[in-house]
């Protein structure tokens, strides 16, 4: 890891090295507000080569143009970077494995808000059970590393595509956090998390 934001190589879970074609880093800004935190690579992210380029990123992407916002804003990361097989959830030591690279993205970014993207990543980064669809949009704090992080809390962009009732949810959790973090269209740039 040269800048605190790449994984040049890592051999930490044996079955992610067999499962996966690349490390996939995260995107965006190095000094973004707004970091949204997904669980690992699918199969098009493995390929591709970056978070959230399939179906779910492009829910994402919309969600945040209808916050006003354009992906090259935002910087997008995950729980893990290599890609699970089979696509199953990262198993917890898989987590454990890659924290220390997701802690010293998160400081390196200091975002004002980590927008937490399901259950897997929201319980990880909050370290409880998460009920997402109950507490999307709340705001909450988590420790990461020696910092305490301000967290939004979303349910997984896939999940609009398996229930559309989550569609508002989602939407809606997007356009708080844009709001919050001041990054919103005609917003001043003026955070206010300061009330959260
Ligand atoms: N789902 C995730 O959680 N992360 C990705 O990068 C893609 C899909």
């Amino acid at each position: 890891m040269s800048d605190g934001l790449c994984v040049e190589s890592c051999e930490r879970c044996p079955a992610l090295v067999e499962s996966r074609s690349r490390i996939v880093d995260g995107v965006g800004p190095a000094d973004a507000d707004l970091l949204f935190l997904g669980e690992a690579p699918g199969q098009q992210e493995d390929e591709g080569g970056e978070p959230f380029i399939g179906r779910s990123g492009d829910v994402l992407d919309e969600a945040l143009r209808d916050a006003g916002l354009a992906r090259s804003d935002v910087r997008i990361t995950n729980c893990v970077r290599c890609r699970p097989p089979e696509n199953r959830d990262p198993h917890k030591e898989e987590l454990a494995n890659c924290r220390s690279y997701l802690e010293r993205e998160i400081e390196a970014v200091d975002p004002e808000l980590v927008v937490t993207l399901g259950k897997v990543p929201s319980e990880h980064l909050l370290d409880r059970d998460v009920a997402v669809t109950k507490e999307a949009g709340d705001v909450t704090d988590a420790r990461v590393g020696d910092r305490s992080q301000r967290v939004l809390i979303s349910v997984h962009p896939a999940a609009t595509l398996y229930d559309a009732s989550q569609r508002d949810t989602f939407a809606d959790a997007i356009a708080r956090a844009a709001e919050l973090a001041g990054v919103a269209d005609g917003e001043s740039g003026q955070s206010r998390l300061g009330d959260y």
